[in-house]
C-alpha cells in the first residue's frame, strides 16, 4: 500500500458511519429500525424538478457547464436570495458547486494557508474540520454553551484570535443543534472578525428550514463574507450533489479558476433541473415541507421533555434536536448504543460533533415522519422506564 499522506490520518472519522453500518446491517436482518440519525430529508426532489431533469436529458443538455454555473440558475439563487432572506447581490457572486460539500472545499482552497486556524464552534458540523484540515489548515474548535446557543461569539472571536487565526466558520442555524445565532450577535462577531481583517464563512444551508420569523442572510449584515448554501435540504435533493457560495466580489475570479481545476462544474443536468424549483409552485412545495418539519419538532419537543432527555436551547431551524442525556446516568456511545440494539432507534452520539459536550449529548434528526416519531418516542419511552 502506499504511503499515506500525514494529512490522511488527522481527518476524523465519524462515529455515525459506524451506527449506520449497525443499522443496515440489523434491518437486513429484519429488524425495524427507525432512523433519526441522517441528515437527509425524507421527502425527496418534486415532480417539477424530476421533469426538467428528463426534459434537460432528452435534450442532450448533459455537456460541462462554465466553472461557476449556468448563468440562468446563478440568476435564480441571486432572485431566490432577495426574496426569501433579504440580500440584494450580484448574481456574479454566486458560484454554483457540488454540494454546500464543494462549496466549503472550494471556501477553504481559496482561503485557507498552511497551517492557518479556523475557528469554529463546538458542536459543530463534524465534516467543517476536514475541509479546513484538506486545505492544510487547523481546525480550533471554540467550546460553546446553550446560554450562547451552542454559536461562535463574538466574545470568543476577540478572545481566542491568535497570530495564525485566519477566519470564522459559522452555520446558523446549525447542525448538530439546530440552533441560529441572533442577528444582533452576529453583526458583532462579523465586526470582530472584520476587524482583523479575517475571513467569515457563514454556511446558510438550513436557512430555509426556519421556523421562528422570517429567516434573514448573514449578506444582509456584511457583504464581504462567503456564504455557502445547497439544493440538499429546503430542496430535498442530497443526492443531486448540488450547492452555492456566494462570494465577495474580488473572490470571484480566484474561486472560478480553483473551481474550474477541482470539479470542472457542478453537475450539469442537475443544474438544469434545479432551474424548476424556482417555479412558484415548486417554492410552495418547499414551504408546505418546511411547515412539516415544524410540526414534528413541535411534537417532538415536549415529548423529549416527558421523557427525560432535556434539550437546553429550543431549536429553531433545521431537523435536529440536540439533547442533553446527562440525568440518564449514561454516556451517548453507551446510549445511543442500548437505543440501536434495544429500542430500534437510530440517532447520533454528540461526539461527533466535538468533545466539549459529546459524552452527555445526542442529535435526533426528524427527517423522518410523524407517525415513525411517534413509534419512536414510544419505544424510546419504553425503553427508559426499564
Ligand atoms: C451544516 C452542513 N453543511 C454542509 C453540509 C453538506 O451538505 P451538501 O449535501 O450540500 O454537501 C451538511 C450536510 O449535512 C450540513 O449539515
Amino acid at each position: 500500500m502506499p504511503r499515506l499522506a500525514h494529512r490522511t490520518h488527522d481527518f476524523l472519522t465519524f462515529q455515525v458511519v459506524e451506527l449506520f453500518k449497525q443499522a443496515q446491517a440489523l434491518q437486513t436482518a429484519g429488524k425495524d429500525i427507525i432512523s433519526l440519525g441522517i441528515g437527509e430529508p425524507d421527502f425527496t426532489a418534486p415532480p417539477q424538478v424530476v421533469e426538467a431533469l428528463e426534459r434537460a436529458a432528452a435534450a442532450g443538455l448533459s455537456g460541462y457547464s462554465p466553472p461557476a454555473g449556468l448563468t440562468a440558475l446563478r440568476e435564480a439563487i441571486a432572485a431566490f436570495y432577495h426574496e426569501q432572506f433579504g440580500a440584494r447581490i450580484d448574481p456574479a457572486r454566486v458560484i454554483v458547486t457540488a454540494g454546500a460539500s464543494g462549496a466549503l472545499t472550494l471556501a477553504c482552497a481559496a482561503l485557507v494557508n498552511t497551517g492557518g486556524e479556523v475557528l469554529m464552534p463546538d458542536p459543530s458540523y463534524p465534516a467543517n474540520s476536514n475541509f479546513v484540515l484538506a486545505a492544510g489548515g487547523v481546525p480550533r474548535l471554540i467550546p460553546s454553551t446553550a446560554e450562547k446557543r451552542f454559536q461562535l461569539s463574538a466574545h470568543d472571536v476577540a478572545e481566542h484570535w491568535a497570530p495564525a487565526t485566519q477566519g470564522v466558520l459559522v452555520a446558523s442555524p446549525s447542525n448538530p443543534t439546530g440552533t441560529s445565532i441572533d442577528h444582533g450577535e452576529l453583526a458583532e462577531l462579523l465586526a470582530q472578525v472584520r476587524a482583523r481583517e479575517g475571513f467569515a464563512i457563514v454556511d446558510e444551508i438550513y436557512l430555509g428550514l426556519s421556523y421562528e420569523g422570517q429567516p434573514r442572510s448573514a449578506l444582509t449584515l456584511d457583504d464581504d463574507i462567503i456564504v455557502i448554501n445547497s439544493f440538499s435540504k429546503y430542496f430535498h435533493m442530497t443526492g443531486w450533489r448540488l450547492g452555492w457560495m456566494i462570494v465577495p466580489e474580488d473572490m470571484i475570479a480566484p474561486v472560478e479558476k480553483i473551481a474550474a481545476s477541482l470539479a470542472i462544474c457542478a453537475p450539469t443536468l442537475a443544474q438544469h433541473a434545479a432551474l424548476a424549483c424556482f417555479a412558484p409552485d415548486a417554492l410552495r412545495t418547499f414551504e408546505h415541507r418546511r411547515e412539516a418539519f415544524k410540526q414534528r419538532r413541535d411534537y417532538l419537543l415536549p415529548e423529549f421533555e416527558r421523557l427525560g432527555l432535556r434539550v437546553p436551547v429550543k431549536p429553531d431551524g433545521a431537523f435536529y434536536i440536540y439533547a442533553d442525556i446527562g440525568g440518564l446516568g449514561t454516556d451517548s456511545a453507551a446510549f445511543s448504543q442500548r437505543l440501536l440494539l434495544e429500542a430500534g432507534v437510530a440517532a447520533v452520539p454528540g461526539l461527533d460533533f466535538g468533545p466539549a459536550h459529546g459524552r452527555h449529548t445526542m442529535r435526533f434528526s426528524y427527517a423522518t415522519g410523524l407517525d415513525r416519531l411517534e413509534e419512536a418516542v414510544a419505544r424510546m419511552g419504553r425503553l427508559l422506564q426499564r
